[in-house]
């Protein structure tokens, strides 16, 4: 049985953790399946029973900003400067700052033997305070099914894990909706976008106007080189239908493509989108009126039609290519078979 933890009944989900068992939490982005990070076997079981990949590294969760510098190795101060600056105005918030680890704190297992490690500080207090009461940092990586969109709710990782993990703490739908942009400070070049998020370069920018940002994939990379952000290379979000990005402009050649052959699909689309095209099918999700409704609906709605196998295709409107949607078409263009735009 997973115990669902009410907010006052933390100690429980500390002691949970200190046993060595999983208990998933909160956090502003997604939920994320939690094991004590000094606690090896723990680490060990949240990639066996997500099916994660061994050589994808683990984000550590903090309670307090200025434990980052318990974890990071020492160096000349200009790293130091960096992080004061984007801790001070985005954390805790969607952001993961990726460091050289210092040695023999954390099991390999964690970062994945690399020689840095991603730390993160969650805008969700009761998962703060859960972390002050197991006394160490906690690994989360979204609570899911490697594979299956992350989980924005208690029943999307109730879904994939009831019955598998020791407990889950309780709380609303995440208001974000996907993972924490992950930044790269060990490249001498910049400051390096591993994972598109809600924080954009632009806001990055604005608060470090003296270093460069660049996006991984935009800079010239020596093609033997290990994919930065392990994570980034394998497959994602995939319901158990395949999904089709389609842009407005396009959706109405799209659709009548599909009717045309006879496929069914359902439509996960904005209420402007839903008004016009809604009627062609009895199945739709809505995505709300802006990009932040939509982000926060997004997984959620690639869940919805899971358990409808008289679906043959997910169709899903994708959002113009600006900076303010990257983290919304990063994400869907990876759930994506075909993208129409
Ligand atoms: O919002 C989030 O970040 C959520 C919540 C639960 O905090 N967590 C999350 O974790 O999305 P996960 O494991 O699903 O994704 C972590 C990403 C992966 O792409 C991984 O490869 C990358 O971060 N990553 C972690 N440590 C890294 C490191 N040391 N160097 C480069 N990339 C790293
Ligand atoms: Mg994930």
């Amino acid at each position: 049985m997973t115990k669902i933890i009410q907010a006052d009944q933390l100690e429980e989900g500390a002691a949970l953790l200190q046993s060595g068992a999983l208990v998933a939490f909160p956090t502003e982005t997604v939920f994320g399946l939690g094991a004590i990070a000094n606690q090896e076997a723990a680490v060990k079981s949240v990639y066996t029973v997500k099916g994660r990949p061994s050589d994808n590294p683990l984000i550590v969760h903090i309670a307090d900003a200025n434990q980052i510098y318990d974890y990071m190795m020492d160096d000349d101060g200009k790293r130091h400067q960096i992080i004061e600056k984007l801790a001070a105005n985005f954390w805790p918030g969607p952001l993961t700052l990726v460091v050289p680890v210092k040695k023999d704190i954390f099991p390999a297992v964690v970062t994945g033997g690399m020689e840095t490690v991603g730390i993160r500080l969650p805008d969700q207090e009761l998962t703060r305070e859960l972390i002050r009461k197991t006394g160490f940092p906690i690994v989360g990586p979204s609570a899911n099914i490697s594979g299956k969109p992350s989980p924005t709710s208690v029943d999307h990782v109730l879904h994939d894990f009831d019955g598998v993990i020791g407990g889950i703490i309780n709380a609303e739908p995440t208001r974000i909706g996907v993972e924490s942009t992950v930044l790269d400070l060990t490249d001498e070049r910049g400051l390096i976008i591993l994972r598109p998020g809600y924080i954009t370069k632009s806001m990055i920018t604005e608060v470090i106007p003296d270093v460069p940002v660049f996006l991984a994939g935009s800079i010239a990379n020596d093609a033997t080189e290990a994919p930065k952000a392990p994570g980034m290379k394998y497959i994602h979000y995939s319901p158990n239908q395949p999904v089709v990005a389609v842009s407005r402009e396009n959706m109405t050649q799209f659709l009548a493509s599909l009717s045309d052959q006879e496929i069914s699909f359902a439509l996960a689309a904005t209420d402007k989108t839903l008004e016009r095209f809604g009627q062609m099918t009895e199945v739709s999700f809505k995505l709300g009126n802006n990009i932040d409704s939509a982000t926060q609906a997004l997984f959620a709605a690639l869940r919805f039609f899971d358990d409808q196998p008289n679906i043959q295709q997910i169709v899903v409107e994708l959002f113009p290519d600006i900076e303010e949607n990257a983290a919304y078409r990063n994400r869907l263009i990876k759930a994506s078979s075909l993208v129409v735009e």
